[in-house]
């Protein structure tokens, strides 16, 4: 099985998000559009940076902890990851699962080269399936290789939770929920909230690969829908907002100037310090995470944190009875 969305229904929703996007008052691009081959492989770099501590910080409680995550997920043999990217941190739960028992991992992202690798990389610890396609049209497509009888562990790690704004990140959990089964799991990682002096620079790089990877956007925009961003005419920005606990980033005009998207139907001139926001990414705290967790009718079940870079991978399971408001929808 290997998924994947028609490439031209892929564009013509992108040429819509642009359209609408940067038709807004306060102009804004999704960061899911970051993550063409250019962009996965600038995240990868991120990665390694020093001032981004987010990857590092996961990893580590994956090598701490993986074994006692697998335990916890006793009988699962189909492990599905929501972004899997290069499926570098799976590794350590693949591996903690042993090689009794076939696991089929079933790894979910829109980048065929990240996926090229992820197969590459761990096909000796499992059975690989990849899917490309968005994260809930992947999921259901690959719960389709569910084993009859067993649960099922979801992963969505990496604190990519943090790009939904609150309420997106219970609709969008909720619809997770809704399509697994009463005793499945998600295993799910976010960052806890930390000093604006730690976070900005894991944001602002001093070697400009963040801003790399921002100004990306408008690349793949001239790219594939024949844009003509110059990119040197834009600022990278990261701004760190305490009362919503979330960075943001931006593109700054550095002058007046006219954009045109010809493959989406869009002309507009941008002021000078004018803005198009990117990203934003929620930081987490745990009482949050448990909240969350009974919104989007899960029941948390463990967490384990990292302490260097205040860190959580959080445990959640379907409960077997859907909680009020869902059974009142
Ligand atoms: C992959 C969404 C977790 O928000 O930290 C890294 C993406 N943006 N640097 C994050 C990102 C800027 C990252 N996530």
């Amino acid at each position: 099985m290997s998924a994947a969305a028609a490439p031209e229904a892929g564009r013509a929703r992108f040429a819509r998000d642009v359209r609408e996007g940067l038709s807004r008052p306060q102009r804004e691009l999704s960061p899911e559009y970051f993550y063409d081959d250019v962009g996965s492989a600038l995240f990868e770099a991120i990665c390694h940076l020093p001032e981004y501590g987010v990857t590092r910080a996961e990893e580590r409680i994956l090598a701490a902890s993986a074994g006692e995550i697998a335990a916890r997920a006793e009988g699962a043999r189909l492990l599905i990851e929501l972004g899997s990217g290069s499926g570098r941190k799976t590794v350590r739960v693949l591996e903690a699962f042993g090689r009794n028992g076939r696991m089929v991992y079933c790894p979910i992202d829109v980048s065929p080269s990240a996926l090229e690798r992820c197969r590459r990389d761990l096909e000796h610890l499992a059975v690989i399936r990849p899917v490309t396609a968005s994260y809930l049209d992947g999921l259901r497509a690959a719960l389709a290789e569910r084993p009859p009888g067993r649960p099922v562990l979801v992963l969505f790690l990496g604190g990519t939770i943090g790009n939904f704004n609150p309420s997106s990140a219970v609709a969008f959990l909720e619809r997770v929920r809704g399509l697994l089964a009463p005793g499945d799991l998600l295993l799910l990682g976010a960052d806890l909230v930390k000093p604006a002096e730690v976070l900005l620079p894991a944001y602002d790089d001093p070697a400009g690969v963040t801003a790399a990877f921002n100004r990306n956007l408008l690349a793949r925009i001239n790219r594939e829908l024949g844009g003509n961003f110059t990119l040197s005419r834009f600022a990278h920005e990261a701004r760190y907002d305490a009362a919503h606990q979330r960075v943001e980033m931006h593109l700054r005009s550095l002058c007046r100037q006219d954009v045109e998207v010809p493959a989406a139907g869009l002309r507009f001139t941008l002021e000078e310090g004018e803005t198009i926001w990117t990203e934003s990414s929620y930081r987490f705290d745990l009482a949050g995470l448990t909240s969350m967790a009974a919104q989007a009718g899960f029941d948390p079940l463990a967490h384990w944190l990292d302490a260097g870079w205040p860190f959580a991978l959080s445990l959640w399971r379907v409960g077997a009875v859907p909680p009020d408001h869902q059974a009142r929808a």
